[in-house]
């Protein structure tokens, strides 16, 4: 069975197919709308949705340059969550395609697509439950999976998401957007120890987490300098991400103190951190506890994990076309 997977829930345009029988991803295209939203320093909603319409049709034909759009199964688009605007352009997608070609589609959730995308590329078997620690732009939560479908949230964000604080941090030190992969890249000449950051909330008994008073920090300290050299770029960046890396360990270190599991995946953009790999692979190798992560290309947004969880959800899919577009879609509300 070929699924046809679609996503437009932010500022990435994308277009994948995966084949069920051979358990492969047959042909995947991205286009990304960074170098749109780069002046602005933040994704705009209105720029997202009118250049998702303008580019969707050619990321299809792209992916189906040697595939034909008539022997596809089924279509399983992102319905959720993410702009609305832009989920929009995704969902009208789905629909005149399966008018045209008389195809059923399923709505799929964006977060869930992150928390199953280890399991595209590598033939892994992961034990339910397992625990995910979803960090991304928009999210950063730790999510108990126990079986397909059947989520609990161990925690979440009381503000700002991991990603959402890198990109700001990356703002406050003129390193453009999106901030996370060239802060990364700065960070690696810096001192991690030059600048001593707080780890909110590291230390409460629970899996919540806090970000705005790391990003605060770091704009008192950048405030405190007349000017920024490189070197004080390199040592706050570095500083800044030894911090925010060090709450998530710590996060996912209490969450494994209290549910037995033999999994951990970690997915969502953050997760192609590197630093924050390392710090997970000698929790995991501590604890004896298996990690698993995406390839980077299905780390950040992309359609290769839409379609395949598309797949797995094939016999909820149905040639219903009312919308089922929702903006805020928790996992635990699954129910479509
Ligand atoms: O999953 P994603 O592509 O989109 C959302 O659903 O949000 O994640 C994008 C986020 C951005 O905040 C970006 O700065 C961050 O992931 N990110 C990183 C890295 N690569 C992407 N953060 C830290 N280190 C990275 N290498
Ligand atoms: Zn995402």
């Amino acid at each position: 069975m070929v699924t046809l997977g679609i996503e437009t829930s932010c500022d990435e345009t994308a277009i994948a197919l995966y084949d069920s029988n051979s358990s492969q991803i047959i042909a995947e295209k991205v286009y990304s709308q960074i170098d749109l939203h780069a002046a602005y320093g933040g994704v705009v909603p209105e720029l997202a949705s009118r250049d998702h319409c303008a580019k969707i049709i050619n990321v299809l034909d792209q992916c189906m340059a040697e595939f034909d759009l008539k022997n596809i199964d089924q279509i399983a688009y992102t319905a959720g969550p993410g702009l609305i605007g832009a989920l929009l352009i995704g969902e009208n997608l789905a629909h005149g395609l399966s008018i045209s070609l008389n195809k059923p589609v399923v709505p799929i959730n964006h977060l869930e697509a992150h928390l199953h995308a280890p399991k595209i590329d590598q033939d892994i078997h992961l034990d339910f439950p397992f625990i995910t620690l979803l960090v991304s732009g928009g999210h950063s939560m730790i999510i108990k999976v126990n079986k397909l479908g059947d989520y609990e949230l161990l925690g979440d964000t009381r503000d700002d998401a991991v990603g959402e604080a890198f990109d700001k941090v990356a703002k406050l030190l003129n390193l453009g957007y999106p901030g996370g992969p060239i802060l990364e890249k700065i960070a690696m000449q810096g001192d991690s120890s030059s600048f001593s950051f707080p780890q909110p909330m590291a230390h409460s008994n629970d899996c919540d987490m806090s970000f705005s008073g790391l990003k605060t920090a770091v704009l008192y300290a950048v405030e405190k300098l007349s000017t920024i050299t490189d070197k004080h770029q390199a040592d706050i960046a570095a500083s800044f991400q030894e911090s925010a890396t060090e709450i998530l360990v710590k996060k996912i270190d209490f969450a494994l103190s209290k549910n037995s599991v033999k999994d951990i995946v970690l997915a969502g953009g953050v997760a192609a951190n590197k630093l924050l790999r390392s710090k997970m692979d000698s929790l995991a190798d501590n604890k004896n506890i298996n990690l698993h992560y995406p390839p980077l290309r299905h780390c950040t947004d992309n359609a290769a994990m839409v379609a395949y969880l598309g797949s797995l959800y094939s016999e909820i899919s149905s040639y219903n076309l009312v919308s089922s577009v929702r903006p805020r879609w928790p996992l635990d509300e699954l129910k479509l």
